[in-house]
């Protein structure tokens, strides 16, 4: 089965890429390469000893996604490409409209005239808002304060409407908690541009003495030791959720929390890569971040049952792996 992956250069899907060749899936991907590395499609070659099909394309453009449906019979989409940085979307809203609504509506155009029947769409635990943990998929969403949360919420209700209008159309809307982590090679991984927004980056930077301390933001929330809680998953589990996802469509619309169900806080986390990796991670606790909230884990019995799919690593295993890319891959990427 031929599976076209938009944004699959990028750090969620080149993991999915290697998933899915690992899988026995024929694989097109689509990037225009704004925030990934042409050298992330041959680290995907390398690991998985297969071949893919690449496009520089921007997945907005119809007539270049069109191009790919004429070239190959598609038999299913994943749809990473995305802008995803929350603060930016609060500066830029119109360019994370754009680019995140045009995209999915072109695609899912491009499915309905080519008869493409599977859709794997890549949301996030951000449509919830600041619901009670944990987060159950039935539950009514709450306003996600910064555009980039609303073009997750908008693209899942333009799902939901056009498989309704579309007899035999599936799709899956995957709802990530917080993807951390590497492939165990080391060659593939998270590299955010500057100074990253998100928790394990900043770690693994702080770790490697690019960055001084974590600035850990307020100790005053009602969690276990104050910090906030997350529900981290390792990015090879996510990966393999996708894969399932996949493997078990049918028609509808059918959401799943991809997550592990467990909870850490930021300083379990820093204690968990010390651990992990021996290094001390120095921290300072500052003021709360403007939009956080106290807790965020998912449910994840759904997928269980549904797709029989868990996420196996745990947090050692994550900022073993973080670490690890850190150390290679982006020592090599930054002094070429
Ligand atoms: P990423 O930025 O590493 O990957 C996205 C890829 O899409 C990049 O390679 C980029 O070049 C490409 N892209 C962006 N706009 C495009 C366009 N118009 N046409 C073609 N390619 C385009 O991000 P990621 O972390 O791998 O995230 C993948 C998806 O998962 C995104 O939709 C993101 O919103 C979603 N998501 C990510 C997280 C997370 O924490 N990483 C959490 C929840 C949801
Ligand atoms: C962020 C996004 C969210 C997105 C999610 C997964 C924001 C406001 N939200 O959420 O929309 O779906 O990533 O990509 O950016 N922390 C620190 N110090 C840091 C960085 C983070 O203490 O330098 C804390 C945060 O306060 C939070 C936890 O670490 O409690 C995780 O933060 P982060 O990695 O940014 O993820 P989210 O806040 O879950």
């Amino acid at each position: 089965m031929n599976i076209l992956v938009t944004g699959g250069a990028g750090y969620i899907g080149t993991h999915t890429c290697v998933a899915l060749l690992e899988a026995g899936y024929s694989v097109i991907v689509a990037d225009n390469l704004s925030n990934s590395n042409i050298q992330a499609l041959d680290k995907i070659k390398e690991i998985a000893q297969k071949e893919l099909i690449f496009y520089q394309v921007d997945v907005t453009d119809e007539k270049s996604v069109d191009k790919i449906f004429t070239n190959h019979e598609i038999d299913g989409v994943i749809h990473f490409a995305g802008l995803k940085a929350v603060g930016e979307s609060v500066e830029k809203p119109l360019a994370y409209y754009h680019n995140n609504i045009v995209s999915t509506m072109i695609l899912v155009r491009a499915c309905q005239n080519y008869k493409v029947k599977r859709f794997v769409f890549s949301s996030s635990a951000t449509v919830y808002g600041d619901n009670n943990v944990p987060f159950k998929e039935n539950m009514s969403l709450l306003p996600t304060t910064n555009p980039y949360g609303e073009t997750k919420a908008m693209s899942e209700r333009i799902l939901t409407d056009t498989v309704k209008a579309t007899p035999g159309f599936s799709v899956a809307l995957l709802r990530y908690f917080n993807p951390v982590g590497a492939h165990e090679s080391g060659l593939i991984g998270e590299a955010p541009n500057g100074i990253p927004n998100n928790l394990m980056p900043y770690v693994t930077q702080v770790a490697k003495g690019k960055l001084e301390k974590l600035k850990v933001f307020g100790n005053d929330y009602r969690t276990i030791d104050g910090t906030g809680v997350r529900d981290y998953i390792h990015v090879l589990d996510l990966a393999e959720g996708h894969v399932a996802a996949l493997n078990n469509l049918i028609e509808g619309t059918h959401i799943y929390n991809l997550g592990t169900g467990r909870g850490t806080s930021v300083l379990e986390l820093v204690k968990a890569f010390e651990e992990a990796n021996g290094i001390e991670v120095p921290y300072e606790i500052v003021e709360r971040r403007t939009g956080d909230i106290a807790s965020c884990y998912a449910d994840a019995s759904k997928a269980k049952r549904e797709l029989g799919w868990t996420a196996k690593r745990d947090i050692i295993a994550m900022c073993r792996d973080a670490w690890r890319f850190e150390k290679n891959y982006k020592e090599f990427v930054e002094t070429v």
